[in-house]
């Protein structure tokens, strides 16, 4: 007993109830009643049984959780939280009868984005998002994956990122980049997509994964955005510079962009409303993780839903993110989402949260740190005031966060 590293934690919760989201652990939400966690050095280092934990031989600070139950961090695994400006104006667009296609072929949508996004230096763009990022953090997210996009230039590219990159210095927050200079096609290529597409392979990418601003490249797989053909040379480029992809895929209408995705290997094909058998199919085999965002869904008013039952059937990995964008997912909650998850998409509230903590971890190719409460992760993890853990999914707006742990100490935002 006294050889157990919980004795030598720099921090210890005692009754506590573990919603692990382990796979090993049998029970739903891996479940563990009474039980201790330990933290040393920012890293989860013990986790034990309360009757097997001797209290007075504890050496580090003991933190009674009274019975709360504790998840592991949330991970929000797809956002565009960089941008500048918003898109009001948009939404009286569409309900007098555009539709988000119309907006985006008559030069606004992302091109407006592009615009205003433009026009700001680092700090205004990092001024203009850091609430956005706040917000997140403040509900339980504690590792937010942030996109470009909206530069579609070398330069503005690489500005989103830099600004992406550190944004988090001044919040408790792990930042994972995503180039995602194939969102649409700039105006000064507008009738050129092969030349942008050979520019984003020639150069962005390239001087992204130069100056270490990427952990991986994305893409837009659509009528409005780029084919499978043109999406096929910017992942191949990715693979060369030993990027990882992932694609926005059958959003708007069926394209194959999942089953090119997964011949990529990519970590995750994300939206899926109109994916098919023969996506979720390849997804399957290629061990790549469906992300559902429901924020999109709900506010473009979609009217097809992502197949979640050939996904289960599958046994397709699903997580759920908030697509925090101005377009299609103004929603800074990932809270919010995995109610939508649930009741727009019909996940469990089990599978919501583990679509926003193990699931999103490996959208992120973070399993092996992040996105369960196991011994040897990141100590990054949440004591709600709560009964059970079906309530985050169920209820909204009330702050039920007792206590934000960050790479083992207290965060709050
Ligand atoms: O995830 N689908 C493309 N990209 C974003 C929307 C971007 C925008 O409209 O600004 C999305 O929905
Ligand atoms: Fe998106």
């Amino acid at each position: 007993m006294s050889d157990s590293p919980l004795y030598s934690c720099d921090r210890v919760w005692i009754n506590a109830r573990l919603a692990t989201m382990d796979t090993a652990v049998p029970a739903l939400y891996g479940a563990l009643d009474d039980h201790v966690i330990g933290v040393r050095s920012g890293k989860i280092a013990a986790i034990e049984p309360m009757e097997r934990v001797a209290i007075d031989r504890l050496n580090g600070t003991v933190i009674d959780a009274g019975g709360a139950w504790i998840t592991p961090g949330l991970i929000d695994c797809h956002t565009h939280t960089v941008y500048g400006g918003n898109r009001a104006k948009e939404i009286e667009m569409r309900l007098c009868g555009a539709s988000y296609e119309d907006i985006a072929r008559q030069g606004g949508g992302i091109l407006a984005t592009v615009r205003a996004t433009r026009a700001l230096d680092e700090e205004q763009l990092r001024r203009a998002s850091l609430p956005r990022l706040r917000a997140l953090a403040a509900e339980g997210v504690t590792t937010v994956e942030i996109k470009s996009g909206y530069g579609l230039t070398l330069a503005d590219e690489l500005k989103m990122l830099r600004v992406a990159r550190r944004i988090a210095d001044d919040a408790p927050v792990r930042i994972s980049t995503t180039l995602l200079a194939a969102h649409t096609v700039p105006w000064e290529y507008a009738g050129r997509p092969d030349d942008y597409i050979e520019l984003v392979c020639n150069q962005i990418i390239p001087a992204a994964a130069a100056k270490h601003l990427v952990d991986a490249v994305d893409l837009f797989c659509e009528r409005i955005a780029f084919s499978p053909e043109q999406c096929a040379r910017v992942f191949a480029a990715a693979q060369n510079h030993g990027l990882r992809v992932k694609a926005h895929a059958e959003q708007l209408s069926n394209q194959g962009g999942a089953r090119l995705a997964a011949r990529f290997s990519a970590l995750s094909a994300d939206h899926l409303e109109y994916l098919d058998q023969s996506g979720v199919d390849a997804l399957a085999a290629s061990g790549t993780v469906a992300v559902l965002l429901p924020g999109a869904f709900y506010f473009l008013r979609e009217p097809q839903k992502p197949p979640v039952d050939l996904l289960r059937a599958a046994g397709v990995p699903i997580a759920v993110a908030s697509d925090l964008n101005p377009g299609t997912s103004p929603l800074a909650s990932l809270r919010l989402m995995l109610n939508m998850a649930c009741t727009l998409f019909g996940l469990t509230p089990e599978e919501s949260l583990a679509g926003a903590t193990r699931h999103a971890a490996q959208a992120l190719g973070l399993a092996e740190n992040l996105g369960t409460l196991a011994v040897g992760k990141e100590a990054d993890f949440l004591v709600w005031d709560i009964e059970h853990p079906a309530e985050l999914a169920c209820e909204f707006g009330v702050p039920r966060l007792r206590q934000r742990v960050f790479q083992g100490r207290d965060a709050t935002v």
